[in-house]
């Protein structure tokens, strides 16, 4: 079975390839490199002894998309290649709806041209927008998105639903990621940003390898128990797995359907300081800065959903995500570039 992955060169994709390898898919991985290295491919082939396709390119281009599946076999698309920077997303909206919309509907168009119906769709919890209530769920309303990238997930979300109405073939798991943090247990691959991270994990781990100076603990006059935001974050490796068990739901189901894939905890910005540090033995200084533009108190995920049907539930611990990032930041302080 050959599973093409768009931007399998990335973060959540690369850690996905070595799921799919290690469970026998064949893996064919188009990515433009637009935000990852090629190397986190040699490192998935080493890690997992096993050789996936890669293809570099667009998948805005069309003729070029339809080459790539008129010249492999291929039977599911998980979806991952996207622009993900939410403050860059508002300043550069024409280059995210045209990435993300523009290029998903040319990934459809090039589906239904080889026959191909079978889609897992990289969506978010962004899709819930600011006034739903925690924890969330798959029937709660959509909507309110505040920024191009939330749109974008949205409108592909809406997007996907109408092509299933229309196609009654057509499969499509749309998986609404809570937070991904978190690295595989080898330490060979990770999360790697380029320039400043926007996220809170990477900003932690660059601190604790002397990257950065200090964190800035955006708001401490949330309404939580600690006064900083409330997230769930989960392991990159429970997400990779997630999306093995969706690719069997797809194969199983009719219709578009949304799975909130989360750990149904939501844990604070200093309490994400403290497991660090327990984690690594490394102190995180950090000053408390006033709230950033855009940011929900706090949400996480109902998940029972994705345990229901795609028999899928979080199992590694906060411990984990801390010792596992901070292996992979230890062995690699530059990511994939050399140090
Ligand atoms: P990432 O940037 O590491 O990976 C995305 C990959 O897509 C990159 O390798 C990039 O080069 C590639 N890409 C982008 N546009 C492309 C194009 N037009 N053609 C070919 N390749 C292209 O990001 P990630 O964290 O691995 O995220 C993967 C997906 O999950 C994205 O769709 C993102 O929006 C979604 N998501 C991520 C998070 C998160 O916190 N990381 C949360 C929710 C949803
Ligand atoms: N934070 C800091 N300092 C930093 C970075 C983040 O205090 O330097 C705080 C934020 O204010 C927030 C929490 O850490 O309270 C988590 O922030 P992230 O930027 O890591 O994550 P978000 O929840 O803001 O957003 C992420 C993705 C979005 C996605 C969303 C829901 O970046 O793309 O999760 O899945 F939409």
């Amino acid at each position: 079975m050959s599973v093409l992955v768009t931007g399998g060169a990335g973060y959540i994709g690369s850690h996905t390839a070595v799921e799919l390898l290690d469970s026998g898919f064949d893996v064919v991985v188009v990515d433009n490199l637009c935000n990852s290295n090629r190397e986190s491919l040699r490192r998935v082939e080493a890690l997992t002894g096993k050789k996936l396709t890669f293809i570099e390119g667009d998948i805005c281009d069309a003729n070029w998309l339809d080459q790539v599946f008129a010249s492999h076999n291929i039977d599911s698309v998980i979806h991952f290649a996207a622009l993900k920077a939410v403050g860059e997303s508002v300043s550069r909206p024409i280059d995210y709806y045209h990435n993300n919309v523009s290029g998903t509907l040319a990934l459809l168009a090039a589906m239904n041209k080889a026959g191909v119906s079978k889609l897992v769709f990289s969506s978010s919890a962004t899709v819930y927008g600011s006034s739903a209530k925690v924890p969330y769920r798959e029937d709660q309303a959509t909507g309110g998105t505040t920024n191009p990238y939330g749109s974008s997930k949205l409108i592909i979300e809406n997007m996907l639903l109408d092509c299933a109405k229309a196609n009654p073939a057509l499969s499509v798991a749309m998986l609404r990621y809570f937070n991904p943090i978190g690295a595989h247990e080898s330490g060979l691959i990770g999360e790697d940003p380029q320039g400043i991270p926007n996220n809170l994990m990477p900003f932690i781990a660059q601190v604790a390898v002397g990257k950065r100076s200090q964190l800035s603990v955006f708001g401490g006059d949330y309404n939580t128990p600690d006064g900083t935001c409330l997230r769930d974050y989960l392991h990159v490796v429970d997400l990779a797995v997630g999306h093995v068990q969706a690719l069997d739901w797809v194969a199983n189901n009719q219709g578009a359907k949304p799975f909130n894939l989360g750990t149904g905890n939501g844990t604070s910005v200093l309490e994400m300081i403290a497991a660090f540090e327990a984690a690594s033995g490394v102190k995180i200084p950090y000053e408390i800065v006033p709230r950033r533009e855009g940011d929900l108190e706090g949400f996480w995920a109902d998940s029972r959903l994705a345990e229901q049907e795609l028999g899928w539930k979080a199992k590694l611990s906060l411990e984990r995500m801390m010792i596992d990032t901070w292996r992979w930041q230890h062995g690699n302080p530059n990511g994939y570039l050399p140090s």
